[in-house]
């Protein structure tokens, strides 16, 4: 038996795959591969078969998965990385030890780079959030953006499906101030768009672009990421250094 390997791969260039995720890629002839990753991980899947896992129902793809791994090592392309919002979580339980994980750049993590801006600043962001407004649940119980939203808070919304004049009338409420907003379209992708704006100008800086696929036929989340908070345009400069170098950081003897 072979083993099958749930590679974190990124948010899709293979420029952000790791080391361990190459090696394993490399070693696999069969690969899942969800969208965008057949085209942009073209070169290194060159002479594997390349598989759809969405094509397959779950009983269906085990079976497949458990035939093709005696032959040799299978590979999944887990978009971005397993921590969160990954859709491969009962195959991995249902596989064993047979699963294994690499760890791969989060879609957030990337985005904190695209941006250059820590997401977590002492001073500023005392906490970061990340949510989904596709799965904080229905019913008169279930948590808003707008009750997660809130000074010192850095959100990172995964997967919004909310139009975005109510992503940001909910946002305005939880807040109670107007805020940096970060629309991160197809980060790493060809057609890579950064919005860096605020609460109260975003709405008519996008106009009528749909960065989240609200009015297409196919609902599929779109690649956007989106990030709120003062941490996105905070500048913490040289006395917040020497802060922490002084009481925190430096060696003492
Ligand atoms: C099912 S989740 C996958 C998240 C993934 N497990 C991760 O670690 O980033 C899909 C959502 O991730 C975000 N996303 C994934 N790839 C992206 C990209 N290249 N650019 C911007 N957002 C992306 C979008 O919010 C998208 O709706």
């Amino acid at each position: 038996m072979y083993p099958i390997v749930f590679i974190g791969a990124g948010p899709g260039d293979p420029g952000l795959l790791t080391l361990a995720g190459l090696q394993a890629l490399e070693a696999a002839e069969v690969v899942y591969a969800p969208d965008p990753f057949e085209q942009t991980f073209a070169q290194i899947l060159q002479g594997k078969r390349v598989e759809v896992p969405f094509d397959y129902g779950f009983a269906e793809l085990v079976a497949r998965l458990k035939n093709e791994a005696e032959k040799a090592p299978v590979a999944f392309l887990v978009p971005g990385d397993l921590t969160f919002y990954s859709p491969f979580q009962p195959f991995i339980d249902e596989l064993g030890n047979q699963a294994r994980v690499i760890p791969g750049v989060g879609t957030v993590n990337a985005a904190a780079a695209r941006l250059a801006k820590t997401l977590d600043l002492p001073g500023v962001c005392n906490r970061a959030v990340i949510a989904s407004p596709r799965t904080l649940g229905d019913g008169d119980d279930a948590p808003t953006l707008q009750d997660l939203a809130r000074p010192g808070v850095t959100l990172v919304i995964y997967m919004n499906n909310l139009p975005l004049p109510e992503l940001v009338r909910q946002l305005r409420a939880g807040y109670g101030c107007n805020v940096p907003i970060a629309l991160l379209h197809r980060l790493g992708l060809p057609g890579e768009e950064v919005i860096l704006s605020d609460l109260d100008a975003i709405v008519a800086r996008v106009g009528d672009r749909d960065y989240f696929n609200l009015s297409g036929e196919n609902r599929r989340p779109a690649l956007t990421l989106v990030l709120v908070g003062e941490t996105l345009t905070a500048r913490p400069g040289g006395d917040w250094w020497d802060w922490r170098r002084e009481n925190v950081w430096k060696h003492r003897s």
